[in-house]
């Protein structure tokens, strides 16, 4: 099978095309003919070593010291069911599916095996194979922010910085789903992009920043790596937090925090993706509350050019490969 491959650390051009063994399912597992996956910033981490300010000694062993451990890039895809393991119940050959492998990565290929129990589910009816993989790694990690790590609340003030990059459009759909008055920080480019995945306010943060605005906000949460306690402090509400999907070392380990006597909190770490929360997203998809924003789509043939854009930082919301060919469904 044709998949993307890279075996060195660098540049959008360590990626090339190449002919890999097709995987084939375990007795647990289903085998996935991939219509569509996306490039993230995790693909972008894993293939270039650029790691939060602090984390840089934990990169080789997370990927592999003396080059990549995968080969193949890639932690989400949407496809059909081709073939599966004995002892697999719950999937049909051809169900359309979601499904995200995590750090075995391996979705920028023509197939990918993953165990039936595994982060997988149908695919939303309503969405196209490009739209449902857009929804898995933003919406995963907005979710996990917003419910679990901060705890969201019907009614909340939510302002989200980096609100038209991948987590941070998901992050804006899914604080309207729960019903929070949703501001956004973007630059003048993505305003009414912004403002049409329904954000109720938006700070276009190359003419004001919104820390001048008498405004408060139970939550802010930055998915940019530009936000500190410090600077957004007065902008929290009592009892307000302060999110930090992308964080250094130091705010990890509480650097800059609140003192302990504050109502108010930041909060980092690893998002974690559930099962239950990739089934939310794909209902919340079906229900027509989450429409997941894509920037382009490239077939795979044109994969440089795909991690090109994602290496930007400029993107709007997913880079998707498209993998279909003749036959597919
Ligand atoms: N903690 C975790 O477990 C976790 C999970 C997933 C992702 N992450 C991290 O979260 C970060 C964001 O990921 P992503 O996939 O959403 O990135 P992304 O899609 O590449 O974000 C690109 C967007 O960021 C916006 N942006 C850049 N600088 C900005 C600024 N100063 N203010 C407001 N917007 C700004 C850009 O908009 P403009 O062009 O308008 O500026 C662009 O639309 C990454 O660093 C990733 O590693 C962490």
């Amino acid at each position: 099978m044709k998949a993307a491959v890279y075996s060195k650390y660098g540049p959008p051009e360590v990626v090339a095309i190449a002919e890999v063994p097709k995987p084939v399912p375990q007795d647990n597992e289903v085998l996935v003919r991939i219509h569509a996956a996306t490039i993230t910033t995790a693909d972008w981490r894993a293939r270039s070593l650029e790691i939060p300010v602090g984390f840089g000694l934990f990169g080789r062993p997370a990927f592999g010291f003396f080059g990549p451990r995968k080969k193949v890039l890639g932690m989400d895809m949407s496809g059909t069911i081709e073939s599966m393991g004995k002892d697999v119940t719950n999937f049909k050959i051809d169900d359309p599916v979601l499904a995200m492998t995590r750090s075995a990565f391996g979705c920028h290929a023509e197939y990918q095996v993953i165990a039936a129990d595994g982060l997988i589910v149908r695919k939303p009816e309503n969405l196209s194979f490009e739209q449902a993989t857009a929804l898995a790694f933003g919406g995963t990690t907005a979710l996990d922010f917003l419910r679990r790590k901060g705890g969201i609340q019907q009614g909340e003030r939510v302002l989200i910085v980096g609100a038209s990059g991948c987590v941070g459009s998901a992050a804006v759909q899914i604080a309207k789903h729960f019903g929070a008055h949703v501001t956004g920080v973007c630059s003048t480019s993505n305003v009414e992009l912004v403002r049409s995945i329904g954000a109720d306010k938006v700070f276009d943060y190359k003419k004001q920043d919104y820390t001048t605005s008498a405004e408060k906000f139970d939550i802010i949460m930055d998915t940019t790596g530009t936000e500190s306690f410090a600077h957004c402090q007065n902008s929290l509400s009592d009892g307000g937090k302060l999110l930090l999907v992308l964080a250094s070392l130091g705010q990890n380990i509480g650097i800059g925090s609140p003192s302990r006597k504050s109502s108010k909190r930041a909060i980092a770490g690893v998002a974690s993706e559930r099962i239950e929360d990739l089934q939310s997203l794909s209902d919340m998809a079906a229900n027509g509350e989450f429409m997941p924003v894509i920037d382009h789509v490239y077939p795979l043939d044109e994969i440089v050019e795909a991690h090109r854009r994602v290496d930007s930082g400029r993107k709007r919301g997913n880079v998707v490969i498209s993998l279909v060919r003749n036959g597919d469904k």
